[in-house]
């Protein structure tokens, strides 16, 4: 049997972990894979996580299995995290393994319910959407997103093509902190986008990954809740990884907003669809995320040290577009500064980003995505020179 199988096409944010780990040279700079590092290249345990670790192992008595779709308390805290209080009556909501387990169940979800309907992507999108997508064996469409001369939002591109967008359609957005481009629509733009959405009657389906590394936990979630209050029904896949810095421990929510009449019927095919994948989900930092969004100590100390981590990737933006200034002589990334979240596309060519691998040790993924957290203050102006050494 297994003689049938064929290699899979690699992602490329994995390949590139792999060929920076393998690289000897001690000058190495990480720019790929989304990671947050500190100044020394750590990526730390967040305090609260800590805390909340040590209280856990004091009070746990079992291990026995959580609910299905994972614990009510996790479920409210994450709603009341993205969405802000009232949407109880409307919310059916699944714990999942990461931010990628709530997208693959939601996307499982779309094919129970309408199989025909497309899911449209931006161009450029996290390599991974398309994958699952195409995985599931649903149609895919792309909407324009980013204008690669300007380095920001390609706005007429967005609207002309989301206006196309057939009805029932679901239509994949980035709440915040675009990935992988770093260019984020406008609060404006998001009511325009809203708007035609909803004239075309698409499903917004939205990727909330690194809520908090943007403009702050509240300010990055504003689109989300502003198409939550607007679409009767809106898909909501979160990821705890970042902004909780618990990668490996997989913890993710989705959060289905329909009619109330329909609450319980979707929230029963969320814990169907678990059950299929992988039964329960995972729990450990499922609990970790609700013990800290429950204690207003922990919590306190979460947001704080959250804020850290965002301004101090907001200060090493502000400082690399300013050394690009120095070393090119020209303006042209001053975009950098005005992107948000871990990532930049900077717009050079695929030949300039092997160049910087080869020859400075500089890895980014091949589109020249670079992730900002992979700098710090004695990198940064080697960044700059490198990329002026190879033209860009
Ligand atoms: C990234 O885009 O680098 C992250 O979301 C990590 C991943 O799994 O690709």
């Amino acid at each position: 049997m297994l003689e049938a199988l064929t290699p899979q096409p690699q992602d490329k944010i994995l390949v590139l972990m792999a060929q920076f780990r393998e690289d000897p040279r001690s000058t190495k700079v990480d720019l790929g894979v989304g990671v947050y590092k500190d100044a020394t290249g750590l990526t730390p345990v967040m305090r609260a996580v800590k805390t909340a670790e040590k209280q856990l192992w004091e009070r746990e008595v079992t291990k026995t299995y959580t609910g299905l779709a994972g614990e009510p308390a996790f479920h409210a805290a994450m709603t009341n995290l993205i969405l802000g209080p009232g949407f109880a009556d409307r919310a059916a909501v699944a714990a999942t393994p990461g931010g990628t387990g709530a997208l693959h169940q939601a996307l499982e979800l779309i094919k129970m319910a309408s199989p025909k309907a497309t899911v449209w992507v931006s161009n450029p999108t996290w390599p991974n959407h398309t994958s699952i997508i195409r995985y599931l064996g649903l149609n895919i469409a792309e909407y324009r997103y980013f204008d690669a001369a300007s380095g920001g939002i390609d706005e007429p591109g967005i609207l002309a093509d989301l206006a196309k967008v057939a009805k029932g359609d679901v239509v994949l957005l980035h709440g915040c902190c675009h990935n992988p481009t770093g260019a984020n629509p406008s609060p404006e733009l998001w009511a325009k986008v809203a708007d035609v959405l909803s004239i075309r009657g698409a499903i917004p389906f939205v990727d909330l990954a690194y809520q908090g590394f943007g403009d702050g936990l509240e300010a990055d979630a504003l689109a989300t809740r502003m198409i939550a209050a607007r679409f009767p029904e809106v898909l909501i896949a979160a990821s705890c990884s970042k902004n909780f810095g618990i990668y490996r421990e997989r913890t993710g929510v989705l959060i289905a907003l329909s009619e109330p009449s329909r609450k319980a019927v979707v929230q029963a095919n969320l814990a169907y669809l678990n059950r299929q994948n992988f039964s329960f989900p995972p729990d450990h930092g499922a609990r970790l995320v609700t013990m800290i969004l429950e204690d207003p100590v922990l919590c306190a100390d979460w947001k704080a040290e959250l804020e850290e981590v965002r301004l101090n990737m907001l200060t090493l933006r502000q400082s690399l577009a300013e050394e690009l200034r120095r070393a090119t002589n020209s303006d042209r990334y001053d975009f950098v500064a005005h992107h948000r979240g871990m990532f930049s596309r900077l717009g050079i060519t695929q030949a300039q980003v092997d160049q910087l691998r080869d020859t400075h040790g500089i890895y980014m993924v091949g589109d020249s995505r670079i992730n900002i957290a992979g700098l710090n203050a004695r990198t940064v102006p080697i960044l700059a020179q490198a990329i002026a050494a190879v033209g860009g």
